[in-house]
């Protein structure tokens, strides 16, 4: 059973930054579904490590949209973006030491600030970005 699934609330009316949340979505998922069938660390971590990837990805995206379009709260919106992966690189560190090990709170915490950020940062943008007609 799958973590929480896309719904159109999360939508910020911006086809293209929606299709990269719904797959971070699907991402997010794989990492709970390789967890809850008990398949090998190894496994979990190299599909966190894609997650990770993607997620970089996704902000790089963002951000270019931020400098293009002028968008005023760029810099808040930047420096969570940076929190984030500080948070992540921090818990990379741990696991390559063995010192952590990817457990279902990191999948739910993974998850909440995705629907958080979603929900409360990257709706900020939405409008402005549907003015400027980006698909
Ligand atoms: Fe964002
Ligand atoms: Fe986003």
């Amino acid at each position: 059973m799958a973590l929480f699934s896309w719904s159109d609330d999360y939508s910020v009316k911006v086809p293209s930054i929606d299709a990269q949340h719904h797959r971070l979505v699907d991402m997010l998922n794989e990492l709970h579904d390789g967890m809850v069938a008990g398949k090998a660390a190894e496994h979990v971590a190299s599909v966190l490590d894609g997650l990770i990837a993607y997620t970089a990805q996704h902000f790089s995206y963002e951000e270019e949209l931020f400098a293009k379009y002028a968008y005023p709260e760029s810099a808040e919106h930047i420096a969570e973006h940076q929190k984030l992966v500080e948070q992540v690189v921090a818990f990379k560190t741990k696991l390559l030491a063995k010192e952590a090990t990817i457990t279902m709170e990191l999948v739910k915490f993974l998850k909440n600030w995705l629907i958080g950020h979603i929900l409360g940062s990257d709706k900020k943008y939405s409008a402005l970005l549907v003015e400027q007609r980006v698909e």
